[in-house]
């Protein structure tokens, strides 16, 4: 277990604070004539949360799947610093530290959400003990601790999802990509969890790409937004400036407000 007077913000398994950026240069993807992504350029940068909005349809997942190379570019180009991964697989980029969660949670439903989360940790290369000292910094930080010797299997649905998103965090990302993590959590939920994510990503110079419908849950939780359309970019720069932007008030307020 960790000592209670351990600090927090010096984790022992922190990983080197470097400097480095996951970007999209004018990237695109097409379906049948669809334009899902068209012509989008987008950086990522350690320790930051940058928060990808948007209306249904307007190209966050397929903007996600670009860069951890679950979708191959049509057009553009993607770098991890001065890496050029765009023909890069889905597998060699999280080798890298590009990781993506899935909005239904993968995790091993026979292993307990503790052993869950050492397996990931071991698989990303960490020995033995710090493993096991990750996975109880990780259990700890994401409020586990109650349910971390229980099956994963036998967890309700969103703490799956909180399982999946540890594990992830386990592999050490240098860059976690996050559709809608706290998808049916209410706003106070939806917050707190990404915070916590995001306290945890900053401490260990991680970068986190957030899909996140909820204007409200973004405001309060990312350093920077970055507001899509129909494939295209409408606005990128801090939320309360976003907030205000008569683009995004038009696009993505306009139905409710
Ligand atoms: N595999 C696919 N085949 C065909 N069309 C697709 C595919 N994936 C996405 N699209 C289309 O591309 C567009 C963008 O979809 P995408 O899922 O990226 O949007 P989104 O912003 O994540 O939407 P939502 O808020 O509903 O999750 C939509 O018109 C969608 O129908
Ligand atoms: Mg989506």
């Amino acid at each position: 277990m960790n000592s209670p007077t351990a600090p927090a913000a010096a984790p022992a398994t922190e990983t080197p604070t470097t400097q480095s950026q996951l970007q999209m240069v004018d990237g695109g993807i097409h379906f049948d004539g669809v334009k899902a992504v068209d012509g989008v350029s987008i950086t990522v940068r350690s320790g930051e949360v940058l928060g990808l909005i948007g209306p249904n349809g307007s190209g966050k997942t397929s903007t996600l799947n670009l860069l951890c190379g679950m979708l191959r570019a049509t057009s553009g180009s993607i770098h991890l610093d001065d890496r050029d991964v765009t023909r890069m697989s889905m597998r060699h980029r999280a080798r890298l530290g590009i990781v993506r969660t899935f909005q239904s949670g993968r995790v091993f439903a026979r292993l307990s959400v503790a052993e869950n989360i050492e397996a990931a940790a071991l698989g990303g290369r960490l020995r033995r003990s710090a493993a096991r000292k990750l996975r109880d910094e990780i259990i700890d930080e994401l409020g586990l601790g109650a349910v971390a010797a229980a099956p994963a299997s036998s967890l309700p649905a969103g703490q799956i999802r909180t399982a999946a998103i540890a594990r992830a965090l386990a592999t050490r990302p240098r860059f976690l990509l996050l559709d809608e993590p706290a998808a049916g959590q209410n706003e106070a939920e939806a917050v707190d969890l990404i915070n916590t994510i995001r306290g945890f990503a900053r401490r260990r110079s991680c970068g986190v790409l957030l899909v996140e419908h909820d204007m409200a849950v973004v405001m309060g939780t990312c350093d920077r937004l970055h507001v899509l359309d129909s494939g295209r970019t409408v606005v990128e720069g801090k939320p309360p400036a976003v907030r205000k932007d008569p683009q995004v008030i038009e696009i993505y307020f306009g139905k409710r407000y």
